[in-house]
C-alpha cells in the first residue's frame, strides 16, 4: 500500500479567498490543528506578499515541529530569499517556487518565450536549492501547457535541484482520465521524476478537483496539494476530506493510504469554517451538517437493522456525532420507535400507533419534528 502525501494549502491558497484573512495568531491556531491532523507540509502562507505574513510563515515555522513547513514564492530572487528567511527555522523547512508554463501565460503574461522562463526557472530553482535541502517546483497552468515543453521543464528544474515537482491544474481545466494520462506521461518522459516526488494540485473550476486528484494517484502522484473544506482561489481546491476519505474508504481500488488521523477531520473543518468565515454548505461531503443525518423512512429502518445499508463511512470514523435521525413525515414507525426507546419509553400496540398517527400530523405541519417533541407526544 502506497503511503500519500498530504500537502495542505489552507493557509495559503485557502487564505486567497476574499474573506478569508487571518492574522498571524488564528494562523498559528490552524497550524496546530492541522499539525493534530497529521498533515505531512504545510503551506503556512505567500512571505513575500506582506511583512504580517513573513512573520506568520515564521512563527509557524518555528513552533509547528512534526510536518514540513512550506510558504510560496515567486521565481524571483528576491521573494525566494523573503520566504527562506520565514521557513528556515522549521525544523523540516521547503521552498515552493510557482513559474507558468503554458504558452497562455508565457505570452500572456510574462510577454516573453518559452526558452527565458525556463531560465528563470532553472535559476531560481538553483538559487532555492543552494539555500534549502527541499525546493519545490510548480509549473502554473501545466494542464494547458505544451507536453514536449512541460516535460523539458519539469526535467531542467529535478537538474537544477527540485525535489519535488508539483503539476497545477491552475484553472480547473483537466479531465480525471486525459489528468491521470498526464501524470503517466511525465513519468514515462522524464524518468529522473522516480527520484523526486511528483505532486499535483487542482483547482474545482468545474467541480472536477478531487476527481483529478484521485485519478493523478492511481496513476502515479507521491504528493497531492489540497485544503480543508475544499477552499481556495475561485471555486476552490480539492477537499482534504474528500480525498483523504475515498482513499480510507477504497484501499482496494486505489492501494493507496495517507497518514491523516480522519478522527481529527470534523474539528479541523469547524475550526476552518469560523476562522476564515466561510461556512460549507449542508450537503458537502464529510463534513457538511447532513452528511451522516438520515431522514427517509426507508433508510432510517435500514440504518437501525445495519448500518453499512446506508453508512460507507462513519460518522465516529471522522470525528462526527453519530448517525443522526432527521424526523419527517417520510420517517417510519421504526425511527420513532427508536427514539422512544432511546428515551427509555416502551408502548405497543394502539398507544403506539396512536402516537405515530400525531406524530404524521404534528411533521405534516411544521416538516420536521425533534426527538423531543416525539416524546412530548406520549406525555
Ligand atoms: O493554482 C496554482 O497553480 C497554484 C500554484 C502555486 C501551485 O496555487
Ligand atoms: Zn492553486
Amino acid at each position: 500500500m502506497k503511503t500519500i502525501k498530504i500537502f495542505d494549502t489552507t493557509l495559503r491558497d485557502g487564505e486567497q479567498v476574499p474573506g478569508a484573512k487571518l492574522n498571524a495568531d488564528e494562523k498559528i491556531i490552524i497550524a496546530r490543528q492541522l499539525e493534530k491532523l497529521n498533515v505531512d507540509v504545510i503551506e503556512a502562507g505567500f512571505p513575500s506578499s506582506s511583512p504580517g505574513d513573513a512573520e506568520a510563515v515564521k512563527r509557524i515555522a518555528k513552533e509547528i515541529k512534526t510536518p514540513v513547513i512550506t510558504g510560496l514564492s515567486r521565481a524571483v530572487k528576491s521573494d525566494i530569499d523573503i520566504l527562506w528567511n520565514s521557513v528556515r527555522y522549521a525544523d523540516r523547512p521547503r521552498i515552493h517556487i510557482v513559474l507558468g508554463s503554458s504558452d497562455i501565460h508565457v505570452k500572456n503574461k510574462f510577454r516573453t518565450d518559452r526558452k527565458a522562463v525556463l531560465a528563470m526557472a532553472v535559476a531560481a530553482v538553483r538559487h532555492a536549492a543552494s539555500l534549502c535541502p527541499d525546493v519545490e517546483y510548480s509549473p502554473e497552468d501545466a494542464t494547458r501547457s505544451d507536453i514536449d515543453y512541460l516535460c523539458r521543464v519539469v526535467r531542467e528544474v529535478i537538474w537544477a535541484g527540485a525535489t519535488v515537482v508539483n503539476i497545477a491544474d491552475t484553472v480547473g481545466w483537466a479531465v480525471p482520465q486525459e489528468f491521470g494520462q498526464l501524470i503517466q506521461t511525465i513519468r514515462k518522459r522524464v524518468p529522473e521524476t522516480e527520484g523526486i516526488t511528483l505532486s499535483v494540485h487542482c483547482h474545482n473550476d468545474c467541480g472536477l478537483a478531487t476527481a483529478n486528484t484521485l485519478a493523478a494517484i492511481k496513476n502515479g502522484a507521491d504528493q497531492v496539494e489540497v485544503t480543508m473544506n475544499g477552499i481556495g482561489e475561485r471555486a476552490g481546491n480539492a477537499a482534504l476530506e474528500e480525498v483523504v476519505m475515498m482513499l480510507a474508504t477504497r484501499p482496494d481500488y486505489y492501494g493507496a493510504k495517507t497518514a491523516v488521523r480522519t478522527q481529527e477531520i470534523t474539528l479541523t473543518s469547524r475550526m476552518v469554517q469560523e476562522m476564515m468565515h466561510i461556512p460549507v454548505q449542508p450537503n458537502k461531503a464529510i463534513i457538511g451538517g447532513n452528511a451522516f443525518r438520515h431522514s427517509s423512512g426507508i433508510h432510517q429502518d435500514g440504518i437501525l437493522k445495519a448500518k453499512d445499508n446506508y453508512e460507507i463511512i462513519s460518522p465516529e470514523m471522522v470525528g462526527a456525532v453519530p448517525h443522526e435521525f432527521v424526523l419527517t413525515a417520510r420517517s417510519g414507525r421504526h425511527a420513532v420507535r427508536h427514539i422512544l426507546e432511546s428515551a427509555g419509553i416502551k408502548i405497543d400496540g394502539n398507544e403506539f400507533e396512536s402516537v405515530f398517527r400525531k406524530f404524521i400530523e404534528k411533521a405534516d405541519v411544521q416538516k420536521e419534528v425533534s426527538s423531543q417533541e416525539v416524546i412530548q407526544l406520549v406525555q
